[in-house]
């Protein structure tokens, strides 16, 4: 019998497929369908740090004054339905974590450490297994250098670990100077996994109107080539979990990033594309493939590509495409 289970986060999991915030995580009635089609378990739709922020106004204007809300924010939001919005946001989660048996982690879009870690605990209290803070921070302030960018991290991870004791994973995106070392750097305090990597929204403008627009909101397959790289990079290397996301659309997919020493996957363009059935598609395509290795369980063959273990280390760290241009020749 193959079995699929793993840990994830210190939590058992019937499976590594885990379904990445995102709008189809968005309420209850889609996510009880997510555990009947067999996802291993969800990460709800983030709540954003200004929206926690802005639900009392007090708050907002400390924040404001000292300029950690953007001047926009009070434009674009409407206060009196965003007090509506979290606690609509806690229901959800209570909601969420009795209709369904498998792992609920709740999620936070947040850029900094102030004015918004106490309500963890709120979001602790819905009975939620995890949270996973989804932080980014674009680099491109002239004026700080990436010590200071990076910091914040660190203080965000201080404030949650010392206000609750959910499990925390941390999703980050890869625009950081010497990745490896942050990664592991992060991986020594007491968060339990590092998800990699957040895919975010894109800008665009068409070149007739002159007019903004966003460009491709869902992944494609290629685009795992990077969370592979640094899942087998730093797996073997870091103290905690680390979860593969971005461009991750079918079995063959999902068999490379946990060789490659991926402890779950996160994915959600794949399902958007082609439907909730698609979960039971990969999760046969993994059994088959484990059955034709003669592997009866993941950690069997977990890592087995990682950079640390692999026949062949430096391809991992192989860059330019000498070989290929000369071959044009
Ligand atoms: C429509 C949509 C909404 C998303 N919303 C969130 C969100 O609220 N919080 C978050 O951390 N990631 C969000 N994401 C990013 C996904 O969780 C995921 O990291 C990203 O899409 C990469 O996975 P994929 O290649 O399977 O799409 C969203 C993605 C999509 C397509």
């Amino acid at each position: 019998m193959t079995n699929l289970s793993t840990t994830y986060m210190g939590l058992k999991l019937k499976n590594p497929i885990i379904i990445s915030s995102s709008g189809l995580t968005n309420n209850v009635k889609d996510i009880v369908e997510l555990e009947s089609k067999g996802a291993g378990a969800i990460v709800t739709k983030s709540l954003f740090e200004e929206e926690i922020i802005i639900e009392t106004h007090e708050n907002l204007n400390k924040m404001h004054a000292s300029g950690f809300v953007y001047p926009e924010t009070t434009e674009y939001f409407d206060f009196d339905r965003m007090e509506d919005t979290v606690s609509n946001y806690l229901k959800f989660l209570v909601d969420s974590k009795k209709s369904v048996q498998i792992p609920v982690i709740a999620s936070v879009n947040c850029v900094s450490s102030e004015g918004w870690t106490d309500f963890a605990k709120r979001i602790e209290d819905t009975g939620v297994d995890g949270l996973e803070l989804n932080v980014f921070r674009l680099p491109a302030n002239f004026n700080s250098n990436s010590d200071d960018n990076e910091k914040v991290y660190f203080d965000i991870i201080d404030k949650i670990i010392s206000t609750i004791k959910l499990p925390i994973a941390l999703k980050i995106g890869f625009y950081h100077s010497n990745l490896g070392y942050f990664i592991k750097q992060l991986s020594q305090t007491q968060i339990k996994s590092i998800v990699l990597f957040n895919r975010f929204y894109n800008p665009d403008f068409d070149i007739h109107t002159l007019h903004f627009t966003s460009s491709n909101v869902f992944s494609n397959p290629s685009e795992m080539s990077m969370s592979l790289r640094w899942i087998a990079i730093m797996a073997n290397r870091v103290s905690c979990d680390l979860s593969a996301s971005g461009g991750i659309h079918d079995g063959s997919a999902v068999i490379k990033q946990l060789l490659a020493g991926a402890r779950t996957v996160q994915l959600c363009s794949t399902l958007y594309k082609h439907g909730n059935d698609q979960i039971a598609s990969i999760l046969s395509q993994l059994e088959q493939w484990m059955i034709e290795k003669d592997y009866k369980t993941i950690d069997e063959f977990r890592g087995k590509m990682g950079q640390s273990r692999t026949f062949d280390p430096k391809v991992f760290e192989r860059v330019q495409f000498m070989k290929y241009l000369r071959n044009m020749d």
